[in-house]
């Protein structure tokens, strides 16, 4: 594997949980696979008066804790290469002081001016920092590049996602900024690509001619834990949909690109979101359903309902569960319904894709065993990582009977099981200058304008229902009547990607 060139990484709220938990023991499982560049230096900022030594004791328990690798005899000499510099970040003198620190380290250790910003703070800071940066020259890429890495929320809408956009645009370039989508980073969000373009056999098939809808489910059993505050202004549709799921439809609807270079593969999901057909105002109870988890028992264990959890409004209406239904209008997709949905407190963590094909034209065989002779192919993103299809064979014995039997691959059936972090991929990427897991931002303002309209009328229509639903189901009942199909329901998978039984054990 390529090593990235020599460089700094300044990261912005290295006080913060994101640092700790995943952006310093993801460079240090980097480190270990000896993937960071020859020369380099990690400076922590935020505005606590930390020092490098109480800053490298916190991150030294964020590694022991959060790193992937088993190898954790390194750490000492990784933390060698990391400092902390205090910064106020709304003022722009306190920059200065980055300034020189980053000068001495280009001059003590000779590494170049090449530095990537990673802004790992709230998102109220997401213009001021780069501006910043800006007025004191560190934009300046004549004598070295530099970069900048946002991390979601990218906007709470559209109009501020634009001015946010606008306003980097002033002092940085498009192909300066990294707009961090985690899931981007996840191996097997990439595979969807893989597994589309580097086999014959379903590129023929990926079309409206043979496929009948798709569902994409990301669920996960925990709930809003101490992001209340955070999670109360945002909501599932802005948390997880308007970024993760879409950039993830991106990857199954888009067309053959002509590389796999940055440009040309973000050219074709830009084209997908500029084709999902968008939901009007007064449509939106047609199309999308919003619920809330409510305070319930679960295998004896008392939960606390979201209006309840701490930092939430107690009269909050903010949705912790979504599903939508939307089309893609374009030659590929025309009338291909695609089902899209995701919550808190739902049975379990799992995250998949699921193409439904359609049925076969006549059924010889007796229809209930085995969905009427449709097949689905599952795209499991987490946990159980793999690929699994689902297709009718013979029970052996007299007459024709068919159950359905999976075809199943299993990450962890790999003789190297290793899956790097989805924040190492993408951290390595930046520092490469590879931008192609990156949302670019024509592609979160078109996934903005989609997504505004349901925002919209969610807050204007009061007749709209928040469903309350129990924590450890699948949701509102409701969202069930999305599917259009009689007696298509949406699927209920399990951990385990083979097994997808509505009773499994989970
Ligand atoms: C984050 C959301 O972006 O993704 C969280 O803010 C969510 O609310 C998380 O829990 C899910 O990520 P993953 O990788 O665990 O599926």
């Amino acid at each position: 594997m390529r090593k990235p060139e020599n460089q700094i990484i300044v990261i912005f709220g290295a006080s913060g949980d994101l640092t700790k938990r995943k952006l310093v023991p993801s460079l240090y499982d980097l480190f270990v696979q000896n993937l960071l560049p020859e020369k380099y230096a990690i400076i922590g900022v935020s505005r606590s008066d930390l020092g490098d030594e109480n800053f490298r004791s916190q991150m030294k328990e964020g590694i022991q804790k959060y790193a992937q690798s088993e190898n954790k005899s390194l750490i000492d000499d990784f933390l060698k290469t990391i400092c902390y510099q205090s910064v106020d970040a709304k003022s722009a003198e306190s920059f200065f002081l980055l300034k020189a620190r980053l000068n001495k380290i280009n001059s003590e250790f000779d590494i170049p001016e090449k530095v990537i910003f990673y802004l790992s703070t709230p998102p109220s800071l997401y213009s001021i920092i780069p501006e910043n940066l800006a007025k004191i020259g560190l934009n300046d890429e004549s004598n070295g590049w530099k970069r900048i890495i946002i991390e979601k929320p990218f906007g709470y809408n559209h109009e501020t996602a634009q001015e946010l956009n606008a306003s980097l645009k002033q002092n940085w370039n498009e192909n300066q900024i990294y707009r961090i989508d985690h899931y981007l980073g996840k191996e097997t969000v990439q595979n969807v690509l893989v597994t589309r373009f580097s086999n014959g056999i379903f590129e023929p098939l990926w079309n409206r001619n043979y496929i009948h809808h798709i569902e994409i489910t990301s669920a996960e059993s925990i709930g809003v834990e101490k992001r209340g505050g955070y999670y109360d202004g945002s909501g599932a549709l802005r948390d997880m949909i308007q970024n993760h799921l879409l950039q993830l439809v991106g990857l199954i609807a888009m067309e053959p690109p002509s590389s796999m270079d940055s440009e040309s593969i973000r050219n074709e999901t830009e084209k997908v979101f500029q084709s999902i057909r968008k939901i009007s105002e007064k449509d939106v109870h047609k199309f999308v359903i919003r619920g809330q988890y409510i305070n319930s028992t679960v295998k004896g264990e008392k939960m606390l309902g979201y209006r309840e959890e701490e930092g939430v409004n107690p009269e909050s209406k903010t949705e912790t569960y979504a599903a939508l239904k939307f089309y893609i209008d374009n030659w590929r997709w025309g009338g291909i319904p695609f089902y899209i949905r995701t919550g808190k407190r739902l049975p379990t963590r799992v995250t998949e894709a699921v193409i439904h094909f359609k049925s076969t034209p006549h059924f010889l065989f007796q229809k209930e065993a085995v969905n009427g002779g449709s097949n689905q192919l599952i795209i499991r993103i987490q946990p159980d990582e793999g690929i699994l299809l689902k297709i009718g064979m013979k029970i052996p014995g007299s007459g024709f009977n068919v159950q359905t039997v999976n075809m199943d691959f299993h990450y962890s059936d790999l003789p190297h099981k290793f899956l790097p972090s989805a924040y190492e991929r993408l951290l390595l990427d930046s520092m490469l200058g590879d931008s192609t897991l990156f949302a670019r931002g024509d592609a979160v303002m078109s996934a903005w304008e989609f997504l505004d309209p349901v925002i919209k009328a969610w807050e204007s229509d009061k007749s709209i229902p928040v469903y309350g639903y129990p924590c450890g189901t699948w949701g509102p009942e409701v969202a069930d009547d999305l599917i259009e199909e009689d007696g298509t329901t949406w699927r209920y998978p399990c951990k385990n990607l083979a097994d997808d039984e509505i009773y499994c054990e989970l």
